[in-house]
């Protein structure tokens, strides 16, 4: 199945033709000497005039090696973030400094103090991994970094007999402690999108469509996990359906968006999104997109190089964020 064509403008913008914005674009690139690095949950459009394409493991190393003055991180607030840390030399610029994320909200840099200071009062020595979905206050707090990508074989790096705090996403947290076998002391955060799939929609699809193949992302909860026939980040999901040559139906149980980057790199399958929970009108909400994603537009990315801001702007914490972050991602 194709998707239907997603323009990249919001109502409130003006129409004006993604062509001319594509070509506008192409120009200020090189103008501006910038590099567009672009995450698979933003629009296809967003995704198809990137220099790089990827999860946050493989984005985040692909800052690195840009070579180019400027980046232009079309995704949310805390990958261009990690992009400036790991490059604090460049300028940095996202298209909608409103682009968050849910994750990263759930678990404030004070009250993950307060409760680190609390485990040490009791005596617990623990070791803290964060998920890569945290502010960079967060990240200057922890020992450990992890994407989707690298979570378990950072994990297994842990000494056996150290005590593990896992932050901030409880269902990523606890596919992990089953793949790793490792018991850890997980803070209650999710991910608005991927915590409301609808479980009767999912298998009522998968009864429907005999032979499809649930994928899904482990920020959704134990109760779709269990159901699919393949978890991981992304990149591995893409990785995953390339790996069949035959036509196969897949529902994909993580941002539609996502759908574009599949389609392109394996178009001989059918790709099926997941609903979102019915919404109390009875109806099933459009809630598989995620709107911190979704706030990335091409005109945005236009405005952005034209203007040379939003930037991300060095932060005196930043110092103790890249050590952690260049330890557990780029080492
Ligand atoms: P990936 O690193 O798997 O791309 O996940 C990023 C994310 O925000 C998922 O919601
Ligand atoms: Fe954050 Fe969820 Fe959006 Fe990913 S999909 S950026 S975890 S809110």
């Amino acid at each position: 199945m194709s998707l239907p064509v997603v323009s990249s403008q919001t109502a409130d913008e003006a129409y004006e033709d993604p062509l001319d914005l594509i070509e506008e674009i192409d120009r200020l690139k090189i103008e501006k000497d910038a590099t567009i690095l672009a995450h698979f949950y933003v629009d296809g459009d967003i995704q198809d005039i990137a220099d790089f394409t990827g999860d946050s493991l493989k984005l985040a190393r692909d800052a690195v090696n840009v070579t180019t003055s400027t980046i232009l991180f079309s995704g949310v607030h805390f990958m261009a973030e990690s992009a400036k840390i790991l490059n604090p030399e460049k300028k940095v610029l996202i298209p909608d400094l409103l682009a968050g994320c849910s994750l990263a909200e759930s678990c404030p840099a004070d009250k993950l103090a307060e409760f680190q200071q609390r485990l040490r009062g009791e005596g617990r020595d623990v070791v803290t991994v964060a998920y890569i979905n945290t502010s960079a206050a967060v990240k200057s707090l922890c020992d450990w970094i992890v994407t989707s990508g690298n979570a378990r074989e950072i994990i297994d790096r842990v000494p056996a007999d150290r005590e593990i705090l896992f932050v901030p996403d409880q269902h990523l947290g606890r596919y992990l402690e089953e793949v790793s076998g490792r018991k850890m002391i997980l803070w209650p955060g999710a991910c608005m999108v991927h915590e409301i799939f609808s479980l009767q929609d999912m298998l009522r699809a998968k009864r429907n469509t005999p032979g499809s193949m649930v994928i899904a992302h482990p920020e959704c909860p134990h109760n779709i996990l269990e159901h699919a026939d393949f978890i991981g980040g992304t990149e591995k999901l893409r990785r995953h359906v390339m790996s069949f040559e035959e036509p196969q139906t897949f529902l994909v149980a993580t941002d539609a968006a996502m759908i574009h980057a599949f389609e392109k790199s394996a178009p001989q399958h059918t790709f099926v999104p997941v609903p979102g929970i019915m919404t109390d009108s009875g109806e099933t909400c459009a809630c598989n997109r995620c709107p911190h994603m979704a706030r990335n537009t091409l005109a945005k990315v236009r405005d952005c190089l034209k203007n040379g801001e939003p930037e991300i702007h060095w932060q005196p914490y930043f110092d103790k964020a890249q050590d952690v972050l260049q330890r557990s991602l780029l080492d």
